[in-house]
């Protein structure tokens, strides 16, 4: 497969490049880093979305799936995009937001003034105020139904109350999301990626007595039959597809991602980013089960690989804290742990991506007042910790662990004002830090993380061990990540020490016979592995 040798740089529009001056990230600010994406050597950009939005939740609240919103640009600025990302041999993956639809979309709209052709667009159901039809909760707090007195009926949204979840089982539905896809495939990207599509087909509606209604909707009975259908009817097959899957499982990830199934070419999976949930809550602290972590992996890996299917490689992104602050050290270490965590993640078997920032070791923001925050997951949450009792303190402690706005402070360009993001305003505070971890400096650096991201793209594309090679686990202790890639006789040996502690070599590899040094983050090679360091050694 073409897409194993290639790595995918993700873009937050929003944070990533200002032009105009009013703070805001925008399409002619990605094209005028063209030649810093090219360099990095990556071969896809993902954008988020940047359609017209009332922007509850970035624009993953769409109202207007085939336009640009007038902040970030016009539609000449995407064709601009597009041509001088192709010049540079770049292919765009553009986000698709199909299990829900801003209430501002036109078709929410009608549903409301009564229009019985757009009500069943949603899922819509009779009740009576104060008694939502199910008890399911929103993945952002609160129940997962809304009331609307004019039709007396409740309206379905697994997000926020402004996002409201298509109904899948019409195929008007299908259709219109059908066309979307074909008016972006002719406007030339090479890609999708499909958000928590593995929320379209909801079960059966009842009330959840053991969860918070996830069983009933995730990866739902239809759920293969109408990706199979999306991508057959809209052309898309072949195409360069990721599916976001919330909750999900291998059995599942291995039928989406399969290429005899023809629905997409690799799937996101999140187990691996839980391992510091405390009882699997996202907003009780926890430090990170690094035994955990290696199960994930090596399930994953191993079972995937077994069955045809194929890995989204990830660490970060726009919903996750900043890998460096989660599972490496934002100090003394900041360097080593990032490339270690870098090497560990694109030497695995699948397609690596790379969040903007990551590739700089970019920390999290660590916001001190609830002021400073945007996201509206983060800020419900904030209402529901101080209302179960938690000090104020504390909430903020639990935020600057878990918020997405970690990951969404603007791109850190170089040291000066608003670290070269915009001239303005910037919509979200910038870090801090900005004046040392920036662009500019490890450009000039040739031992910085960014220098040693590049390393990674490129060996990627040189060594067919990376791309295509089988994957196997050595059986370490919890802090010692370790595996083992072949290709026809060509074996590599990635060790990585996930904490600070030295660490003694896997017995059978302390010696390293025959064994020569591929890849570190340290130099030379020692009896033991130093803290955070990162061992590749060839065969
Ligand atoms: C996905 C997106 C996230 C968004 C949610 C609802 O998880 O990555 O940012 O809030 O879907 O669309
Ligand atoms: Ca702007």
């Amino acid at each position: 497969m073409d897409f194993h040798g290639k790595t995918v740089y993700q873009i937050y529009p929003k944070s990533f490049q200002d032009t105009n001056g009013d703070g805001w990230g925008d399409l002619p600010g990605v094209t005028s880093r063209l030649d810093y994406l090219k360099n990095l050597g990556v071969d896809y950009l993902w954008l988020t979305p940047f359609y017209p939005s009332p922007q509850r939740d970035n624009g993953y609240d769409v109202a207007d799936y085939t336009a640009i919103d007038p902040r970030y640009g016009t539609m000449e600025d995407f064709d601009e995009l597009a041509r001088e990302a192709k010049k540079r041999g770049i292919g765009l993956m553009l986000d698709m937001v199909f299990n829900h639809t801003s209430t501002e979309h036109e078709w929410f709209q009608r549903a409301l003034k009564g229009e019985a052709k757009y009500r069943d667009y949603y899922i819509f159901r009779d009740g009576t105020p104060g008694e939502p039809p199910t008890n399911w909760v929103s993945k952002f707090g609160g129940n997962a139904w809304e009331y609307v007195p004019a039709l007396k009926k409740y309206y379905l949204h697994l997000f926020d109350v402004t996002q409201a979840d298509l109904n899948w089982e019409n195929p008007a539905v299908r259709e219109e999301l059908k066309s979307i896809l074909r008016f972006w495939k002719e406007k030339g990207v090479s890609g999708f990626r499909f958000d928590v599509v593995n929320l379209i087909s909801k079960g059966a509606f009842e009330n959840d007595d053991e969860g918070d209604g996830r069983r009933f909707y995730t990866d739902g009975p239809k759920v293969h039959e109408y990706l199979k259908e999306l991508v057959a009817d809209s052309g898309i097959d072949g195409m360069f597809t990721v599916g976001e899957m919330s909750s999900t499982s291998i059995e599942n990830c291995i039928r989406y991602s399969n290429p005899a199934e023809h629905e997409l070419s690799m799937t996101f999976s999140f187990h691996h980013l839980k391992v510091d949930y405390r009882d699997g809550q996202k907003w009780q602290l926890m430090p990170p089960d690094l035994r955990a972590l290696k199960k994930l992996f090596q399930d994953w890996q191993e079972k995937m690989t077994e069955k045809g299917g194929w890995n989204a490689l990830f660490w970060c992104n726009h919903d996750q804290p900043r890998i460096v602050s989660r599972l490496g050290d934002e100090g003394k270490y900041r360097k080593e742990s990032a490339k270690m965590l870098a090497a560990a993640i694109h030497l695995l078997r699948g397609t690596p991506y790379i969040y903007q920032g990551e590739e700089l070791g970019m920390t999290n923001a660590h916001f001190q007042h609830i002021e400073d925050y945007r996201d509206v997951e983060s800020i419900n949450y904030h209402h529901i910790l101080r209302q179960e009792g938690k000090s104020e303190e504390e909430t903020m402690e639990i935020l600057g662990a878990r918020s997405r706005d970690n990951s969404r402070t603007p791109m850190q360009w170089e040291a000066g004002i608003n670290a070269g993001f915009t001239s303005g305003t910037p919509w979200i505070s910038v870090n801090e830090n900005h004046k040392t971890i920036n662009a500019a400096a490890e450009e000039k650096d040739e031992d910085s993380i960014l220098a040693f991201y590049k390393n990674l793209v490129r060996l990627r594309k040189e060594n067919t061990v990376i791309s295509e090679g089988s994957i196997r686990f050595l059986d370490t202790p919890a802090s010692l990540l370790a595996y083992e890639r072949e290709y026809e006789g060509t074996r590599l040996l990635v060790l990585c020490n996930l904490t600070r502690e030295p660490l003694a070599l896997p017995e059978n590899h302390g010696s390293r016979k025959g064994w020569t040094k591929f890849l570190g983050n340290y130099e030379g090679m020692e009896e033991r592995l130093r803290p955070y360091e990162v061992l590749v050694l060839k065969k």
